[in-house]
């Protein structure tokens, strides 16, 4: 057993395993045994949603180096004049969930991390929605600094900073992408898929990688009777995440 960290991942493991077989569910006894006995359910295949890490290989150093050497020195697009920070993305490195939404706002322009406003309160609900936290996912944005007055992305700029979302996602290399709203969603899959109340729903691939698109917290704020849809979104991606 090494460092907290990895305790930490592992009592979660347990968590999961817990609130997934309540009946057959025992005793786990100390946290030095609890590499030990999560191996013996895997074996017994009844560990349901265990994270096998170790299959993959995310370098948290490289996402380091991208943020220092490349994304804060951006002035790519006319975007970095108006900047306060950059938003580069936060949460685990290791996720193999991923949320993707579009450009910060003014509070995430204010204090340099994705989804902390309105919206964001709400995304961080949605993702407790399926047990699991903030810390244990991946949130970035397609765009790293804010457009005034909160307007859409425009093409030039998508194209300008697309290159580090892609980066990020080939660094991270998560299992699940969540796409949220039209413009996350067209950059991943394609636009020629259709508008998002008709992707939404369905299962889409980004080179291996499983996307789940689905309508961006800040709709779900103004309409709030769309959630029930996301909440279908969540329990596929609860049932992939924890297979
Ligand atoms: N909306 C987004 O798409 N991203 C954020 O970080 C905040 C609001």
């Amino acid at each position: 057993m090494e460092g907290t960290e990895e305790l930490k991942r592992l009592m979660e493991d347990v968590k999961y395993f817990i609130s997934d077989n309540k009946e057959s569910f025992t005793f786990i006894s100390a946290a030095s045994d609890v590499k030990k006995e999560i191996s013996a359910l895997k074996s017994k295949n009844i560990m349901k949603g265990y994270i096998d890490n170790e299959k993959r290989s995310p370098n948290p150093d490289a996402l380091k180096f991208l943020k220092e050497t490349k994304v804060n020195k951006c002035t790519k697009c006319a975007l970095s004049k108006t900047r306060k920070n950059i938003v580069f993305g936060e949460g685990s490195p290791e996720s193999r969930l991923m949320f993707i939404g579009e450009a910060p706002g003014a509070e995430e322009d204010n204090t340099g991390r994705p989804f902390v406003g309105r919206a964001g309160q709400l995304l961080t609900k949605i993702i407790e929605s399926i047990n699991l936290k903030r810390e244990d996912v991946y949130i970035a944005n397609i765009i790293k600094c804010r457009p005034p007055e909160n307007r859409n992305p425009m093409e030039d700029e998508m194209v300008s900073c697309a290159p580090f979302l892609k980066e990020q996602i080939s660094i991270i290399k998560p299992e699940i992408i969540c796409t949220l709203g039209k413009f996350s969603t067209e950059f991943i899959i394609g636009k020629d898929k259709g508008a998002i109340s008709s992707v939404r729903g369905k299962e889409f691939d980004y080179e291996g990688t499983t996307v789940i698109p689905t309508y961006h917290p800040s709709y779900l704020l103004r309409n709030p009777s769309a959630k029930k849809e996301t909440w279908e979104d969540m329990k596929k991606i609860r049932g992939l995440y924890f297979k």
